[in-house]
């Protein structure tokens, strides 16, 4: 199942992902997938926001992945463009990191394979100049679930 939900301002795409970030818990994934300036680290700073994160959560360009202290979670924020090798991410042991917190991986199509299976998945696409589209979709029971509570009219 998924849903859509529009957001005309950077204000909006961030207020989404802290609700989405207040529903987490550890063990958590979330793929943003979405072109370039999409709004996925914007989506993934509101996430941070979500969980209690007070350090400012950057693009990491040339790092795979960011660790950030949470309230009661940490976040691995992992950015796979300029990934040259899947085999890196491997090396990452995603399943074990995510154990210990919650996993937010942009770029995930850059190593298709390895991520997991179950996951929350965030698609975002431009709607013009700044307004943007943003499809919610649950693959698994527990991120069905997720997908339908991160909708701004629920609950
Ligand atoms: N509705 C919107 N939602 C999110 N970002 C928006 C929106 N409108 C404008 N923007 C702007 O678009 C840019 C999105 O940048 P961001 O770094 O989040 O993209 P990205 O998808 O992470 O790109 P990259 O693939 O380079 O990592 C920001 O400058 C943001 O201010
Ligand atoms: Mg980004």
């Amino acid at each position: 199942m998924s849903n859509i939900i529009k957001a005309p301002t950077p204000g909006v795409t961030r207020k989404l992902g802290e609700r989405i970030g207040r529903l987490l818990r550890a063990g958590d994934v979330v793929l943003l997938s979405g072109e370039l300036g999409a709004g996925k680290t914007v989506l993934a700073q509101g996430i941070g926001r979500g969980l209690g994160v007070t350090d400012p959560i950057k693009s990491s360009s040339f790092v795979i992945m960011n660790e950030y202290e949470g309230a009661t979670l940490r976040l691995y924020h992992a950015d796979l463009y300029r990934l040259e090798d899947p085999e890196q991410v491997a090396e990452l042991a995603l399943d074990e990191l995510a154990e210990k917190g919650v996993l937010v991986v942009e770029w995930p199509e850059r190593a298709p394979n390895e991520m997991p299976l179950e996951h929350l998945l965030a698609r975002l696409a431009y709607d013009g100049a700044k307004a943007r589209t943003i499809e919610i979709e649950g693959v698994g029971a527990r991120y069905e679930a997720l997908a339908r509570r991160a909708e701004p009219k629920s609950k």
